[in-house]
């Protein structure tokens, strides 16, 4: 890349084009100049709306808002014991260090002490029991900001605690059925059209009866979300006891609910704002409440604006993170690999509270089966309570990790059998007419996962790679190479129906210009974006009309939260609806005014034909605001069909499914554990794109994200202190630009959505998270090919060179030799 951005070259699509080019995001650039000529502003790869402002440091987040005289500023004084209880915080002497204002404890909540969105179990400030260590006990205020994190950080002299005994682990947990919601069971026989405990006994039997039989376990990690904004909230107190919050959150209405619950005040005393976060990544879909809260209490308490922004130790010391996971599995199956039955214990690290844990198990639960029919199936899902940080939504929210031990299972199979693992993975596909009933009742109706995964192969060259690997491998005793190819399968929409609903506003000026507000945030994922695609499409409008505000709750009430995927797809809808209705008052009121019917008037490139004229959108515009025509408007939508029994765990909880696949081939060295991805081939279905380009960066960010996750991003908690002892990027590895694999194709399948989604378009942000499956099982294989593929690799999750030298030595020691 040899140009320079600069917010003039962003400003004009063609640059654009020519930049995107010199980037070599692989778009189809002919079939978007032809529909960008023909009017439409969906479907065409735009920059950003904020790319500019990124680059530039121009985008202001919470923490560079312009401070208001007497802002003050709090932090938090955490646990020091992960279990036990609080006897006191010595508040006098805090009070008495320098610069600090006030302390909160518990007993200063004037309202409810409780953050949990779901189940109310989630302390403000620890009331009495110590759940974790980090926990928040209480918080300082002070004049400014290094003053309260001096002060908080004195917590150990502080407070005086009684240590109990912390149970860390989600094995532990479980053993002492120790959990956060009630266990979850999804049973389900084709075979005897049975489901729930009535089907178990012939699920059992089916793997008694089955050819082969199989039996393991697996470990999966957590992983940090590590967006690059911390947690902040900056809280400003209004007349007549409000309360305006600049929140850094998904879920804005949340924030709104819990902040006033915290306040006892009601929801109209509390407006939450949004323009946007550096990065969400689904923790800031619930744990944002936390730090809201405490920013609240103490600007009522105070009647002053109160800030609080976490360090990035104590972010991950405090909150929760993607659960880790561990599984216990038994399966039957026949002579091509193909599942007759299979049983599944899943135990999730859930942590001190219940959070979205059991919704994140429900999600693991419903993605078992990825792209797999699976007959006969039990599940079995255990929220472990531990004492550690309450574990939470991360991109792919459960999804992730019910679908990794489905690959893991099939792969184990392939070797067993001595089959190709993508041999074994086809021959597991739903069908398409039959066999494609999911294990909670759903009928796949859009499968293409069978010819999407056809054209990677091929355009991949997958066969011949693997067989050029096996041939390296031959004559490489040290070094040793892997390949894997792995599908994906997603449900898109909430599991709670109602929370798949949305609204916008949209604004038309008399000069022409349009402003839009919807529920969704805007975390970097491009909702904005696509939203005023859709709205400038709608209007047949330059983009540049179109602007964007924060998100609200004081504009559009009752907001769902940004969250498993369905930004777009939801709030798209409610601008598209908002924005129709306009249209359709100005095309009533021009064909009034110049001729013919209203159906007859066209929008499109800033121009309304009308009565066999053309006059530009803001004559029309002006024209109508003169006839006094309403020139803005509400929108809303929900997601039509859906429907879920969570008792059954039974009915059509997904609007569609997004599909996608990968190949990824490494390289790793069987003396030290490193491994290098070598070249990784992806080929995603977006449905029709609304924004090709920004749909690819987002493929490619969830790739690289979920290969950190599944390699080296490693969680260690103290075994006997319980400490998170991986606080810092010190410590805790993500991926960089550097580890992005120097082959790197990225394409996006061809094909509509069959459902009446916006534009046709599908979900994006979290399915192609589950596209670097293939980077672990690639690294499976080379491991493998270093016993010969006599012995199935015990690779835990994350393969970190630590975890990749334990499977080598597994495999080595059970026989398999290097070199054969
Ligand atoms: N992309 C960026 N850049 N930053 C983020 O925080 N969050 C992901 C995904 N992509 C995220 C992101 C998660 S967890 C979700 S659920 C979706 O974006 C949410 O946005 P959407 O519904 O508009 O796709
Ligand atoms: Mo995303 S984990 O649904 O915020």
């Amino acid at each position: 890349m040899n140009k320079p951005l600069s917010p003039d070259l962003l400003q004009s699509a063609e640059a654009f084009a020519d930049y995107r080019r010199n980037q070599s995001v692989r778009v189809d650039d002919a079939a978007e100049a032809k529909a960008h000529a023909g009017g439409a502003r969906v479907g065409i790869s735009r920059p950003h709306e904020s790319a500019a402002l990124h680059v530039a440091g121009a985008a202001p987040y919470i923490d560079d808002l312009p401070e208001l005289a007497g802002t003050l500023h709090a932090a938090l004084g955490l646990s020091p014991v992960a279990a036990g209880r609080l006897l006191g915080v010595d508040v006098a002497a805090l009070r008495a260090l320098p610069d600090v204002v006030d302390v909160l404890v518990a007993a200063d909540v004037p309202g409810s002490n409780d953050c949990g969105s779901i189940v109310h179990d989630d302390p403000i400030l620890c009331a009495g029991e110590i759940r974790f260590m980090g926990q928040p006990l209480f918080a300082v205020i002070a004049r400014n900001r290094q003053a309260a994190r001096r002060a908080a950080a004195r917590a150990r002299d502080m407070v005086r605690v009684e240590a109990g005994t912390p149970v860390l682990t989600q094995r532990e947990a479980h053993a002492q059925g120790r959990y956060v919601v009630p266990p979850m069971h999804l049973v389900r026989s084709a075979g005897t059209n049975t489901h729930g405990a009535a089907a178990q006994p012939a699920v059992q039997a089916a793997i008694a009866a089955a050819p082969h039989r199989l039996k393991g376990s697996l470990e999966v990690g957590g992983q940090e979300q590590f967006y690059l904004e911390g947690q902040i909230s900056y809280a400003i107190p209004r007349e007549g006891g409000g309360m305006h919050v600049h929140c850094s959150t998904q879920h804005p209405s949340e924030m709104q609910h819990l902040v006033a619950h915290a306040l006892g005040v009601r929801s109209h005393a509390v407006q939450v704002e949004c323009r946007r976060m550096g990065g969400g990544f689904g923790g800031k879909e619930s744990q944002s409440g936390l730090f809201a809260c405490v920013a609240a209490i103490a600007a009522r308490r105070l009647g002053r604006p109160v800030k609080l922004r976490l360090d990035r130790d104590d972010d991950f010391m405090i909150t929760g993170r993607r659960h880790c996971f561990s599984y216990d599995w038994e399966v039957g199956y026949d002579d091509a690999g193909r599942v007759l039955g299979a049983k599944i214990d899943m135990i999730s690290r859930a942590g001190h509270s219940a959070d979205l844990s059991g919704p994140v198990m429900t999600r693991a639960l419903c993605h078992f089966d990825n792209a797999y029919w699976l007959p006969e199936v039990a599940m079995h899902g255990y929220s472990g309570k531990t004492n550690t940080q309450s574990n939470t939504a991360f991109r792919g929210f459960g999804g992730p990790q019910g679908a990794i031990a489905i690959e893991s299972i099939l792969d184990s199979i392939a070797r067993e059998r001595g089959l190709d693992a993508l041999d074994v993975r086809q021959a597991n596909f739903y069908g398409t007419a039959q066999n494609n009933v999911t294990p909670y009742l759903q009928t796949v109706q859009d499968n293409i996962a069978a010819p999407l995964v056809e054209q990677l192969a091929a355009s991949s060259d997958y066969r011949a790679r693997r067989a050029a690997a096996a041939a390296f491998n031959a004559g490489s005793p040290v070094l040793k190479r892997g390949i894997a190819l792995t599908p994906v399968k997603f449900g898109i929409s909430f599991n709670v129906k109602h929370f798949n609903q949305a609204g916008a506003l949209v604004h038309v000026y008399t000069d022409g210009s349009i402003l839009v507000n919807h529920g969704g945030t805007e975390m970097g994922q491009g909702l904005n974006t696509k939203v005023a695609q859709v709205v400038a499409h709608e209007l047949g409008v330059a983009f540049d009309r179109v602007r964007v505000t924060a998100t609200d709750t004081t504009k559009v009430a009752n907001t769902s939260a940004t969250a498993a995927s369905t930004g777009a797809d939801l709030n798209g809808k409610a601008a598209q609806d908002a924005a129709r209705q306009i249209r359709e008052r100005l095309a009533a009121c021009a064909a009034a005014r110049h001729g013919g019917t209203a159906s007859e008037v066209r929008f499109a490139n800033d121009k309304v034909q009308v009565g066999g004229r053309e006059l530009g959108f803001d004559v029309v515009v002006g024209e109508a605001y003169l006839d006094q025509v309403q020139l803005w408007s509400d929108g809303f939508y929900a997601t039509p069909g859906l429907s879920w029994d969570r008792d059954t765990m039974t009915g059509r909880p997904f609007y569609y499914f997004a599909y996608g696949a990968a190949v990824s081939e490494v390289i790793i060295d069987t003396l030290t554990g490193e491994w290098k991805l070598l070249r990784a081939d992806v080929l995603h279905d977006v449905g029709r794109s609304l924004n090709p380009a920004v749909d690819i960066g987002q493929v490619e960010g969830a790739f690289i994200q979920g290969m950190g996750w599944l390699t080296t991003e490693e969680l260690v908690w103290h075994p006997q202190s319980g400490k998170l002892m991986t606080h810092a990027p010190s410590t805790y590895k993500i991926p960089t630009a550097n580890d992005c694999p120097p082959v790197f194709n990225v394409r996006l399948y061809e094909g509509d959505n069959v459902e009446d989604s916006i534009h046709r378009s599908k979900a994006v942000g979290e399915p192609p998270l589950l596209l670097p499956f293939s980077v672990f099982f690639a690294i499976r294989d080379a491991v493998s090919a270093a016993g010969g593929h006599r012995v199935d690799p015990p690779l835990a999750a994350p393969a970190t060179s630590e975890s990749i030298l334990r499977a080598l030595g597994a495999v080595q020691a059970s026989g398999g030799r290097a070199g054969a």
